[in-house]
């Protein structure tokens, strides 16, 4: 089997268990965890009406698009970085650690690995518990030897996160040590309450370093639209570094038009909890673990069956439905599988495959 590394390629893995049928369209992905309905209303306007925005150089500052940013989120503009994706800020920070040592809390999105092999950054990893709980008192210990920690919050491949009471814990500490704390918030969209962000420990902490990605709440994983929050010194350097124009044009407008409290976004995180909640209840009765995930996807594991994961990932696939296979991710090895929320049909079917397996094994 060739597994790829990333989600979102249903036909590529599709293919795999399916040879006969090459041609087939129908796969339902629950590999990619995206925004189950596809981008709003506003952002296909503006890529429709975008169009003069291809004959021209963006503005190479992206100052309209930073001051936006900044409204949004109560810092000042020079503290704003717009970046081609959150991918891309995630590279950015590795620059900025270059030859130097990271920590990294695994599992997690391998691309904080990948970037820093990139820049020869140094890594170790530190695991999370069973129940994805932080280790925090080894964070800690080990942190004396890192230049920068990188978490995930939400974190995927699990959905969970880190309470604020352990970041704060984990910042005091980076004063200590003289360390960074980079944490992806590229899913923090989909968490209500007060302390889906730490935007506001940014003023407190200028250890601290946040990247967004507008990908998954709007589902616009082809415009490539992300940004980073730190202290302007950060930002400074990195704007130095940054390729030019990186930032497509019609990325820009769409950026520039972010409006106050996107009733798209809360649709989504009610949506996406609710139904969070009743796939849960009824994996929980099929004797399924589900990760205690707080976002729009969750780690599975088979507690009947946990040597057939792999079965279970051929199961789904001949029955249309694709998973994310876990074996590029730290610690799991491939013996759970991750699921995103999508439309209750959907999820639904996905119900109906999981219990026939249950009969099936
Ligand atoms: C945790 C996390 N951060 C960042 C990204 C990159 O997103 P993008 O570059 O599309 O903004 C992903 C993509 O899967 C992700 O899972």
């Amino acid at each position: 089997m060739n597994w790829p590394k990333h989600g979102g390629q249903p036909a590529k893995v599709g293919r795999q268990f399916n040879s006969k049928e090459t041609n087939r369209s129908d796969w339902i992905d629950f590999s990619a965890n995206i925004h189950p309905f596809g981008p709003p209303n506003w952002i296909k306007s503006i890529v429709a009406d975008s169009m003069a925005a291809i004959s021209v150089y963006p503005d190479p500052e992206y100052e309209e698009a930073s001051r936006r940013l900044a409204e949004l989120n109560d810092v000042s503009p020079d503290q704003v970085l717009v970046t081609n994706g959150g991918a891309e800020a995630i590279f950015m920070t590795a620059k900025l650690f270059e030859g130097k040592r990271a920590l990294i809390v695994q599992p997690t999105f391998g691309e904080y690995e990948q970037a820093c092999l990139h820049y020869r950054v140094e890594t170790r990893d530190v695991f999370y518990d069973n129940g994805f709980r932080v280790p925090l008192k080894e964070l800690e210990r080990q942190m004396a030897w890192a230049d920068v920690v990188y978490i995930c919050r939400p974190n995927n491949p699990s959905g969970t996160v880190i309470s604020e009471r352990d970041i704060r814990v984990l910042l005091e500490r980076c004063e200590e040590t003289e360390t960074y704390l980079v944490v992806d918030e590229a899913f923090a969209d989909f968490v209500s309450g007060t302390d889906a962000t730490l935007t506001r420990m940014l003023s407190q902490f200028n250890s601290l370093i946040l990247l967004r990605s507008l990908t998954k709440m709007y589902s616009i994983p082809g415009l490539r639209i992300g940004y980073l929050l730190a202290s302007s010194t950060i930002t400074a350097k990195l704007r130095c570094w940054q390729v030019p124009w990186s930032v497509n044009g019609i990325a820009g407008e769409v950026v520039k038009a972010l409006p106050n409290d996107d009733p798209f976004v809360s649709e989504a995180r009610t949506f996406v909890k609710e139904e969070l909640v009743r796939v849960r209840e009824r994996l929980t009765e099929l004797r399924f673990y589900v990760s205690p995930s707080q976002v729009n996807f969750f780690l599975l594991y088979d507690l009947d069956a946990p040597n057939k994961t792999e079965e279970l990932f051929a199961f789904l696939a001949k029955n249309s439905i694709i998973a994310r296979h876990t074996h590029n991710f730290k610690g799991l090895n491939g013996h759970y599988l991750r699921f995103a929320v999508k439309s209750a049909e959907d999820n639904d079917k996905l119900l109906a495959c999981l219990a026939a397996w249950r009969h099936h094994v």
